[in-house]
């Protein structure tokens, strides 16, 4: 469920952070006219195209088309969405955004700032008792064992748990947090009518969030023992959900990955596998937290990454959760590759024995997802007897079948097809036969297919519409009439918002209409919060045009006249009956004459 945040809301964080304060940590701003100009953050470039208006508080790179509100600005500096974007903004400006939604309820919000407290004075704690060597020397000996440094330490500020019942609570007490809050926030647990530490003689990973707050803890045990006198202990112990750990839409060392700002995010199991692998140089990589991977998180990685390379363990258990990793990221519309490496067990095990280049190369050699189900499928069956093969094309024609592009069907046929010696034939009617079977197309029904009629029509006078000179002019016009109500009251009942062309056009107008009619000057900045992606830069552009603003009608009706011009061309071009067009043309010369007599 994505948060609602008030426009309300939104507009005081807005207003009380400046644009150029912001933008002026990452670009050397100079004052160019009425904006501020320096070199662009988004593109590499030697003279300064990038602008930003203190007026507008909007950017606007004039080489790369980069533009936006500072929101969004945020967004692409920070890899943030735009609810975290504006939570840091909050953070920044010190406002707290109550939250309105059931679960986000004032008492909620309260609790879930004092549990993400009481995690970051625990996660200090452990880190101190680390450090402390008359009580952390055992920590410290295991991570000298398993060659982690100091410094990758303090990067993850991994801790030590002591050996003890009540330290952590103790410490927490003292804090001025109630015992009943410190189990809620499972950090120590009721057993027997008596409260303990949850986490007790362990090692200490602390789990971060994209905005860096403390939001849980994985625990490990110290030796491979699993067993103190007959109870079975768990290897490692991750905390319980709460209100601000959940841990399906996490993921460890997140927070360090979205910095490297790499194409592809490699996905493994083991924080100390991430641990080995970031240490050695290369930043991009997560792990799940101690469960299989959620539909959740593939959509969480795929936001700050196009391919999600999964480095799973390499037994039985890390195969099959790859092969359901890779279902999942493509159920949330991403790609994946599979790392394979040999004679290890996992990415930290690999590292220690090959070292970090032997992994980059393991990471070069990532096969993509389909090729690896088949290289599964292969190992299977034996492809030099008549029943193997029939059985091998059976399966991996199943694997065919859900690819959507067909060309690399085609890829995956020829290249099965010359590994295997079976003829590209036998592959590929064995792929029609099961591509007809089951998956027969329903007729629609005469409406569905007089509206897919429509929209088709609908799609093609977009298109001719999408001609320069017609949306240029809507451009200046929407550009014009979001500055001056008086320009906005000579136009509103001469084009109506759907009357413009394109769907970012039609939805800006109708904010702008909605805003004078509620008396209110419409602010740029705000209006571009209701887009996203390319749609932020055409809908920016009509604000930043380098037409110098004037209150000038004339212009106006000008502009009104080249638009039901190019409309009408529009129509007459696609016109194929002649009584139609005939009508056409007579209402086109109506106009001119219109436009004459204005003009004379
Ligand atoms: P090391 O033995 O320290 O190298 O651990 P690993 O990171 O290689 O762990 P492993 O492959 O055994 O497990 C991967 C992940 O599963 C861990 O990072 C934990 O998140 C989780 N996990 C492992 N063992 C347990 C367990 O006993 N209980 C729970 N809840 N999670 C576990
Ligand atoms: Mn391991």
């Amino acid at each position: 469920m994505p948060r609602r945040i008030s426009d309300e809301m939104i507009a005081n964080i807005c207003d009380e952070n400046d644009i150029i304060d912001y933008v002026s940590q990452y670009v050397q701003l100079k004052k160019s006219g009425r904006d501020y100009s320096g070199l662009c953050p988004f593109h590499g470039e030697k003279t300064p195209s990038f602008h930003v208006s203190q007026e507008k508080q909007l950017f606007h790179c004039f080489g790369c088309g980069a533009s936006g509100n500072l929101v969004q600005f945020v967004m692409r500096t920070e890899n943030l969405d735009f609810i975290d974007s504006l939570k840091l903004l909050a953070d920044r400006a010190g406002i707290i955004i109550p939250d309105n939604d059931d679960s986000f309820s004032d008492v909620n919000h309260e609790k879930k700032k004092r549990i993400l407290e009481m995690n970051k004075y625990s996660a200090r704690f452990f880190y101190n008792c680390l450090k402390d060597t008359s009580i952390g020397e055992k920590g410290q000996k295991y991570f000298v064992k398993r060659n982690i440094p100091l410094k990758t330490i303090t990067v993850y500020g991994l801790g030590y748990a002591p050996d003890s019942r009540d330290s952590l609570i103790k410490h927490l007490n003292e804090k001025g947090f109630k015992t009943d809050e410190i189990v809620e926030a499972g950090l120590a647990v009721r057993r027997d009518g008596r409260i303990y530490d949850k986490f007790r003689d362990r090692v200490m990973f602390p789990i971060i969030d994209v905005r860096g707050n403390v939001i849980g803890f994985g625990g490990r045990i110290m030796h491979e023992n699993k067993e103190i006198n007959g109870y079975k202990i768990p290897k490692y112990l991750n905390s319980p959900e709460t209100l601000v750990f959940d841990k399906g839409k996490n993921l460890f060392s997140l927070n360090l990955a979205k910095n490297a700002k790499a194409n592809e995010l490699i996905l493994c199991e083991g924080y100390m596998d991430v641990i080995s692998v970031y240490q050695a140089g290369i930043k991009n990589i997560v792990a799940t937290l101690g469960t299989a991977i959620t539909e959740n998180q593939a959509k969480l990685m795929l936001r700050y990454a196009n391919e999600i390379l999964i480095c799973y363990d390499s037994d039985e258990a890390g195969t099959k959760a790859a092969l359901r990793a890779i279902d999942i990221i493509s159920e949330a519309g991403g790609r994946s590759r599979v790392i394979r490496l040999k004679n290890s067990k996992d990415p930290d095990e690999y590292i220690n024995k090959n070292g970090i280049e032997k992994f980059r190369e393991a990471v070069k050699k990532s096969v993509p997802a389909t090729e690896f189900k088949i290289s599964l499928i292969r190992n299977q069956y034996d492809l030099t007897n008549t029943d193997g093969k029939i059985l091998f094309i059976d399966e991996v024609v199943n694997i065919f079948t859900k690819i959507k592009d067909a060309v690399e069907v085609d890829a995956y046929i020829t290249k099965v097809a010359e590994d295997t010696g079976i003829s590209r034939n036998a592959i590929l009617s064995k792929y029609k036969e099961k591509t007809s079977k089951g998956s027969y197309r329903r007729i629609p029904s005469k409406t569905e297919y007089q509206k897919k009629n429509e929209q088709k029509k609908q799609n093609a006078i977009k298109k001719n519409i999408a001609t320069g000179s017609l949306l240029e002019a809507e451009k200046r016009l929407m550009g014009l009439i979001s500055q001056s109500k008086k320009l906005y009251k000579s136009v509103c009942d001469k084009i109506q918002p759907d009357e413009f062309s394109t769907d970012v056009y039609r939805r800006l107008a109708k904010a702008v209409y909605d805003s004078y009619q509620n008396d209110i000057s419409p602010d740029p900045a705000m209006l571009l919060n209701m887009f996203s992606g390319d749609d932020i830069s055409e809908a920016s552009a009509v604000f930043y045009n380098l037409e110098v603003y004037s209150e000038d009608e004339a212009t106006v009706r000008e502009l009104l006249y080249t638009i039901k011009l190019e409309k009408l061309d529009i129509r007459i071009n696609s016109e194929t009956n002649a009584a139609a067009l005939a009508e056409l043309f007579a209402e086109r010369e109506k106009v001119l004459e219109e436009k004459n007599t204005w003009e004379e």
